[in-house]
């Protein structure tokens, strides 16, 4: 594998992003709630079982995977962002299961723990420069029979929570999409499934499917709420980060004045998201 392949991800994950998901965390973890439930379902993690947790980040789903598995069982959170594992180590302390460890490591090359029984991933897998040497990389992991459950977003179309604030921002400044690579690593590059289907088929997975899961995505109680919500995560922080503080209010009013309109009776704003459940087995 490739290090430069990831660089450009681990740094910003290592950096501002990283620390900005690890201060927003219970945050984002009420985001997505019914995505990563939905997964963990899919993974149907049982006791005694050894399970890896790509991209974990602060942790949430390693520790309802190590509740899962129990004392007989070994889960190893693995994420390249010191910030967000400080989080995930704090709170797995906090919940006492010695069954939890965590690993400041790129997942598509560190050294991983053979005869895993399952491969575990919250929206934590689409960051790789080379998908398929790095699923390959990952199956290796799996024991024969072993299985792969993840969720990933499905095109951004059909995710009004992230694209809805993106589109009324660029609106406000003029400014045109330009057309980049959909496949990019990044939270939509596992979004056509298609292409998601032959990259687990090329690195060697068999028993492949994909289930569409969709859900409401709570932005915030309020459209200002939700403004502010969405200037922190999503495609729109990104956007308003490269516009430059100068453009800020202007883009914080746009996106305000968006969601207001699509906010419910009691001001709540909640906008669809589209998810892959992704499951997958290693055939040895
Ligand atoms: C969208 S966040 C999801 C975090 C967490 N799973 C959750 O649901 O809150 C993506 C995560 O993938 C991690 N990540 C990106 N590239 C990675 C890589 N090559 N190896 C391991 N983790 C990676 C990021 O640091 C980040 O924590």
């Amino acid at each position: 594998m490739d290090d430069a392949a990831n660089a450009e991800q681990i740094a910003e994950w290592n950096g501002v992003l990283g620390e900005r998901w690890a201060t927003l965390q219970s945050e984002i973890d009420d985001i997505v709630v019914p995505f990563g439930a939905a997964a963990l379902q899919a993974a149907a993690a049982q006791p005694g079982e050894r399970v890896l947790d790509i991209g974990c980040g602060c942790g949430a789903s390693a520790i309802e995977l190590a509740r899962q598995v129990g004392a007989q069982g070994a889960v190893l959170g693995l994420d390249v962002s010191r910030p967000m594992l400080d989080v995930a180590q704090a709170r797995a302390e906090a919940a006492r299961l010695p069954q939890l460890a965590f690993s400041e490591a790129d997942a598509s090359a560190a050294d991983l723990p053979p005869g895993r029984d399952l491969l575990f991933s919250r929206f934590g897998i689409m960051f790789f420069g080379a998908p398929v040497a790095a699923l390959a990389h990952l199956r290796r992991a799996l024991r024969t029979g072993g299985r792969a459950a993840f969720v990933c977003w499905r095109t951004p179309r059909d995710n009004p929570w992230a694209m809805a604030p993106l589109v009324a921002a660029r609106a406000a400044l003029g400014v045109t999409p330009v057309r980049s690579d959909p496949h990019a690593p990044g939270p939509f590059a596992f979004a056509d499934d298609a292409r998601l289907r032959a990259l687990l088929a090329d690195a060697g997975f068999g028993a492949i499917a994909l289930h569409r899961f969709d859900a409401p995505v709570t932005l915030g109680a309020t459209p200002r709420l939700a403004a502010e919500s969405a200037l922190r995560v999503g495609p729109v922080s990104r956007f308003a980060a490269e516009a430059g503080p100068a453009q800020r209010p202007t883009i914080f009013d746009a996106v305000e004045r968006a969601l207001a309109v699509v906010a419910g009776a009691d001001g709540r704003v909640q906008l669809g998201g589209s998810a892959w459940i992704v499951s997958a087995s290693n055939p040895g």
